[in-house]
């Protein structure tokens, strides 16, 4: 089965291509913004290219396809609002268009941050009120997916953790492991909640939406409600690093263009339910990282 991968360089798509590629009958295509040298076998796509776009479902026909690109620089989506509509919202409706000829099954990752954060963790009936640009972005190309007539799927997924595909691409995870092993002190809020996600157990999730034609919306991420600062502790703690490095704050501490949702974290059970995703504990991601 063909399954064409957008954004295979980040942090999602690199880790769902590595797992499709281990899986006999999938034909993953992965591809990704062409920028310098890509690796082997990934095909240079920009999704904000429409002729390109079209050129690849017309050249590929995949049955299925993972949306992982998007701008996802919560801050930098809030000063440049331009290129945040773009690549998340613009660029869907692209996709969308091309896969309509190939009738393509339409699977797009979507964000915690469409919620305001007032109460969590939420299930997929919660209404959605973005209260930054990020999260307005990925509302309205959510929107886009749903009315179209391809069958789709919306897998909405929380902080995520990993091994990143290329260093110097941080997450929480690698940041507090990093800045603790070369002894930096770090300040890491503890006012606001999360359900933070193993990249693998995300990928994972994308497969069995592939495998069993998922369809509709589905909630991904771990099972553990906790705070930044509980997270850092929690990292610092398994990786033996010195927790005295850490000083919780709250988001009054920082000066950033985008507001945060204050509580979210996801009710996974539906997922669990449908797909059979089974996400791992904190420590447990922590040691397959
Ligand atoms: N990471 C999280 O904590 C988190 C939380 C909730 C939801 N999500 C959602 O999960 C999905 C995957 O996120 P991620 O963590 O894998 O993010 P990521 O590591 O930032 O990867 C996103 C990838 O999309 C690529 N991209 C952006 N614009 C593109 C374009 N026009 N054409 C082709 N590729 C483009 C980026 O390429 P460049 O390297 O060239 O920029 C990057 O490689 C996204 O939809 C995100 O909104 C993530």
């Amino acid at each position: 089965m063909k399954v064409a991968v957008t954004g295979a360089m980040g942090l999602l798509g690199h880790e769902l291509t590595r797992q499709l590629r281990q899986l006999p009958r999938m034909e993953p295509l992965p591809t990704a913004r062409p920028r310098g040298t890509l690796p082997e076998g990934i095909i240079p796509l920009d999704i904000t290219d429409r002729a390109a776009v079209i050129d690849f479902f017309d050249r590929h026909r995949p049955a299925v396809i993972v949306n992982c690109a998007a701008m996802t620089q919560v801050d930098q989506c809030e000063t440049d609002r331009e290129a945040c509509w773009l690549n998340n919202v613009t660029a869907v409706d692209y996709l969308l268009q091309a896969a309509s000829q190939t009738q393509t099954h339409f699977i797009h990752l979507s964000t915690d941050f469409i919620f305001d954060g007032s109460h969590g963790p939420l299930d997929e009936t919660a209404v959605p009120r973005p209260i930054n640009y990020y999260g307005e972005s990925k509302w309205a190309a959510e929107q886009r997916v749903r009315h179209s007539n391809l069958p789709w799927a919306i897998l909405r997924t929380v902080l995520v953790y990993g091994k990143p595909a290329f260093p110097g691409r941080a997450n929480i995870v690698t940041w507090v492991k990093e800045s603790l092993e070369s002894r930096k002190p770090i300040r890491v809020v503890n006012d606001q909640w999360r359900t933070p996600t193993f990249v693998n157990d995300l990928a994972a999730a994308c497969v069995l939406a592939i495998r069993k034609k998922a369809t509709g919306v589905y909630h991904i991420s771990g099972e553990e409600l906790m705070t930044p600062y509980d997270l850092a502790m929690r990292v610092a703690a398994f990786f033996e690093l010195d927790t005295q490095l850490i000083t919780a704050t709250d988001i009054t501490g920082f000066q950033q263009p985008a507001q945060r949702p204050p509580r979210t974290g996801f009710i996974i059970a539906k997922a669990k339910r449908e797909l059979g995703f089974e996400p791992r504990t904190l420590e447990e991601g922590l040691a397959a990282l």
